[in-house]
């Protein structure tokens, strides 16, 4: 494992701007990463701010504790942010934080790794697990999983829709030799879907996106940490969200409104807009990243942030 691999922040300036910091602000980096938003986070906090951040990743907390452990306003908790609320009692700073940042997904040094099993261009073993430390790998699963729940979370995470055509290959072809490597996947896949030069994407992209949306329990951990992030921000607090794909979006999108909107009454009931008590507010459109930064890094091609303050 390699906690050094380079990761360039998305959306950096924006983010942080819409943390809306002030000196002495509690704030949660939910996704720490390599820290490229919580050391834009710190220069803009004095003494008194805090700065608690979480990731799954063993290899981001061993970064963090070599680059920020020095520094007496950071800490950093090896958890899913599913279990924010939880990070914030520890900290009893339950109703007191003034910012939360969600940067969603994979980071590059988890994709870069070969060992990390992320990659279908790289060979390496087919783990695709952040925290590397429990949980079952991609080639576990794929090992016992029945194929119609190989096709559904290919249909459903990946989009795909071949998902039907790529889960009774791999059942077949694993009747023969365990599926362990990341490019034998990308390979029994590339058979049912062969390349051509017009595509514009891999033949494994969606699959291999949809298995690690599975392994890791992204659209789970982002619905309950969304709900737990929003308890536990006080009254003014910001909340800023960075999604990578249309599923985590729409989770998002789809929070944010049902919190903007207020209480549910039937809809017969005579009830005022000022009745509805709406419990947070929309901050500005969503942002998308520049040409420049496209340009710059390609995987920020599709980020989409969106930004909302507890009322
Ligand atoms: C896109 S990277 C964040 C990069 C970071 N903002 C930076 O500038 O370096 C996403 C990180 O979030 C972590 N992560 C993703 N889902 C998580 C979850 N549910 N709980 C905790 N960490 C998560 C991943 O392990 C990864 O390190």
């Amino acid at each position: 494992m390699n906690a050094n691999l380079r990761h360039e922040s998305v959306l950096l300036e924006e983010a942080v701007a819409a943390l809306n910091l002030e000196p002495e602000s509690i704030v949660i980096d939910a996704t720490f990463g390599r820290g490229g938003h919580s050391t834009k986070v710190l220069e803009q906090l004095g003494e008194n701010g805090r700065l608690i951040a979480i990731d799954k990743d063993p290899a981001a907390i061993e970064f963090a504790n070599q680059n920020f452990g020095n520094d007496k306003r950071f800490t950093i908790e090896h958890c899913t942010f599913a279990e924010i609320a939880q990070v914030a009692n520890k900290y009893d700073v339950n109703g007191k934080v003034s910012a939360i940042l969600m940067d969603l997904g994979v980071s590059s040094p988890q994709l870069d790794e070969a060992e990390r099993g992320f990659s279908f261009s790289k060979d390496g073993p087919l783990d695709m697990r952040m925290d590397s430390s429990r949980g079952t790998s991609a080639a576990q699963w794929i090992a016992k999983a029945k194929e119609s729940e190989i096709k559904s979370v290919l249909r459903d995470f990946g989009e795909e829709k071949q998902a039907g055509r790529i889960a009774r290959k791999i059942v077949s072809v694993r009747e023969e030799q365990p599926i362990t490597r990341t490019l034998q996947l990308a390979k029994i896949i590339e058979e049912v879907i062969p390349k051509r030069h017009d595509m514009k994407k891999h033949p494994a992209t969606r699959s291999f996106q949809a298995i690690r949306i599975f392994i890791n329990n992204e659209l789970g951990d982002l619905a309950a940490g969304l709900e737990d992030a929003f308890s536990i921000l006080k009254v003014g607090g910001r909340l800023v969200i960075i999604s990578f794909h249309s599923l985590e979006d729409r989770i998002v999108k789809r929070f944010f409104k049902r919190l903007s909107k207020g209480d549910d009454f039937p809809k017969d009931l005579p009830v005022r807009a000022d009745e509805l008590k709406p419990k947070l507010s929309l901050v500005g459109k969503p942002f998308k990243p520049t040409e420049l930064e496209v340009d710059d890094n390609v995987r920020s091609r599709s980020a989409i942030m969106r930004v909302a303050e507890k009322l």
